[in-house]
């Protein structure tokens, strides 16, 4: 049951809006009870993981204008849980006197790589070799420079790898091409021939103040996130605080205000970015139990321009591993095997229907031996997922 009238906290505590009720917005609504923040979420689906647990999450889509103007009338502040809303509906939200963290225009750079890149490039930031190319003759253009083969992105609406593709040659681009709209572009990266990924996560405040949490390790199996470590094993204190600086930044000069996370290519001697997500970000599950204050918290409190919370760890390595949808749609099975099996790591489900391959939880433990925690880790996500013989 949904609240129509928007319900804050006595005392004069603010109400949230975030558009999106996926898991990030699902995961927003622990700090924001222990906060006193008030939290109202729009939902596209009265199932959607967050619909499921914040009290007040009006129906809507971030496509419908006016779905978006009426959560901005409820809430003090308007987030977001994804980067899908068009570009012209935050302006108008903009316009309309809404508070909209981040902002349209710094959001922009998490919409549209293409947009990221030509930014990035003019502050001096490492990318990849990059273009933007409209038919398989550009293509074959951009190739001549960097080789085949060429990693080949859409621009915009993107996810879990989806939107990326690596191609030999320009044939096998053919179909992508077919069905651009007119005026569109893809963006043509070179593939980096990168030593590991590494994701680093920075919070801004509208009144300057920023954070960053230890840079970590992801790892990605077919395009999709699977398992990050925190911090880096064997980073360079050097390479880390290089990698944190570019990353705040970033931050600075884009105006960022919330979380934003940059995610990297470390190569033999040095990184390049891959790209920018302003929101809580899957790199950084691991703060909810593996930092002072986690990503979540600190969302909260950057697009309130509160202060901000400490980002360091509690403990010497935290291992996160994702969930992801398996062949068997009873988890609550799995799941009680794997509190049974291991009581010191933490599990986090999303409320999400079993799709296979979709992430729908993950797992996260702490400690001081990198090896165990990654064993453990793995092995309950398998488990969950029913991948392990049960
Ligand atoms: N230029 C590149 N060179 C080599 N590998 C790349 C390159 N670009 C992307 N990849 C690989 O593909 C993965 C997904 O790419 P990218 O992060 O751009 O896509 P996405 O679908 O937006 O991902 P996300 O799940 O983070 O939203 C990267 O994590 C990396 O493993
Ligand atoms: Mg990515």
């Amino acid at each position: 049951m949904t609240t129509a009238e928007p319900v804050r906290h006595p005392g004069g505590f603010p109400l949230v809006g975030v558009v999106g009720a996926g898991q990030l917005a699902r995961m927003m609504q622990a700090p924001a009870t222990a906060l006193s923040l008030g939290l109202r979420v729009l939902a596209e689906r009265n199932d959607d993981g967050a619909a499921l647990v914040v009290a007040q999450a009006p129906a809507g889509s971030h496509t419908d204008l006016e779905a978006l103007l009426a959560l901005a009338r409820d809430c003090d502040v308007v987030t977001f849980d994804h980067e899908h809303v068009p570009p012209a509906h935050l302006h108008a939200l903009e316009s309309s006197g809404a508070v909209v963290r981040p902002s349209a225009a710094a959001l922009l750079h998490a919409q549209d790589k293409g947009v990221m890149r030509a930014r990035l490039e003019q502050l001096g930031v490492p990318c990849p070799r990059w273009a933007l190319v409209a038919d398989a003759g550009e293509l074959a253009d951009f190739a001549e420079t960097t080789g085949w083969p060429v990693v080949l992105k859409t621009p915009r609406g993107g996810y879990d790898g989806k939107g990326v593709r690596v191609v030999a040659d320009a044939t096998q681009a053919a179909d992508w091409f077919e069905r651009l709209d007119d005026g569109d572009r893809l963006l043509a990266e070179e593939r980096v021939e990168f030593v590991r990924e590494l994701a680093v996560l920075v919070a801004r405040s509208p009144m300057g103040q920023a954070a960053a949490w230890p840079v970590v390790e992801t790892v990605q199996v077919d395009g999709i996130c699977t398992e990050v470590l925190a911090p880096a094993p064997g980073l360079s204190p050097d390479r880390a605080a290089e990698v944190t600086q570019a990353a705040l930044r970033i931050a600075g000069e884009l105006d960022v205000t919330g979380v934003m996370a940059v995610e990297l290519f470390e190569t033999a001697d040095g990184f390049v970015v891959n790209e920018l997500a302003m929101r809580p970000h899957n790199s950084g599950h691991w703060t909810i139990e593996g930092s002072v204050t986690s990503q979540f918290e600190q969302h909260l409190r950057a697009v309130l321009d509160l202060p901000l919370g400490d980002t360091r760890p509690r403990a010497r390595w935290t291992v996160m591993a994702n969930v992801l949808g398996g062949q068997y749609p009873d988890l609550y099975r799995t799941y009680l095997h794997v509190l049974a099996h291991d009581p010191a790591l933490k599990v986090h489900l999303y409320g999400k229907a079993v799709r296979p391959g979709r992430k729908i939880g993950h797992v996260t433990v702490s400690g001081d031996d990198l090896d165990d925690l990654r064993e453990r880790a793995r092995h309950a996500a398998d488990f969950i997922q029913g991948v392990v013989d049960q």
